[in-house]
């Protein structure tokens, strides 16, 4: 079917051409690093997330997989889908939506799962360099 195959297209694509592969200054304040790895297969995964303090956006983003094509795929696709949000929603995105959008097989989930647990430790490292960022509803977690 037309549908799963242009799904199975998009892994490809962004496998062969991943978007934002790079690093950022990790000392940068403006700067969240999320490194995370995946028990089941070892893999590891980089992302780094620069915020723009004024409206708590992510104006850029970038990633390091060492990983599967998956994992690749998953962590190409998510800086292409948090490049802009505010810190709250790209904190909401969950791995499902990534495998569901990517179409991974369920074997292939933890992948996704790994671009999920980068952004949201991202996330979290930049909280604590810049706790007064933080929104009062996360204070104390
Ligand atoms: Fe399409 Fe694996 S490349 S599901
Ligand atoms: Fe482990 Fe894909 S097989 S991240």
């Amino acid at each position: 079917n037309v549908a799963r195959r242009s799904y199975h297209e998009k892994v490809l694509d962004h496998y062969s051409r991943p978007r934002n592969v790079g690093s950022m200054l990790k000392t940068d304040v403006d700067v969240g690093t999320g490194l995370v790895g995946a028990p089941a297969c070892g893999d590891v995964m980089k992302l780094q997330i620069r915020v723009d303090p004024a409206n708590n956006t992510i104006a850029d983003v970038k990633f390091k997989t060492f990983g599967c094509g998956s994992a690749i795929a998953s962590s190409s696709y998510l800086t292409e889908l948090v490049r802009g949000m505010t810190l709250e929603e790209a904190g909401r995105i969950k791995n499902t939506e990534i495998a569901k959008e990517l179409c991974l097989p369920p074997v292939k989930l933890h992948c996704s799962m790994l671009a999920e647990d980068a952004i949201k430790s991202a996330i979290s490292n930049y909280y604590t360099k810049n706790p007064q960022a933080k929104p009062t509803s996360l204070a104390g977690t």
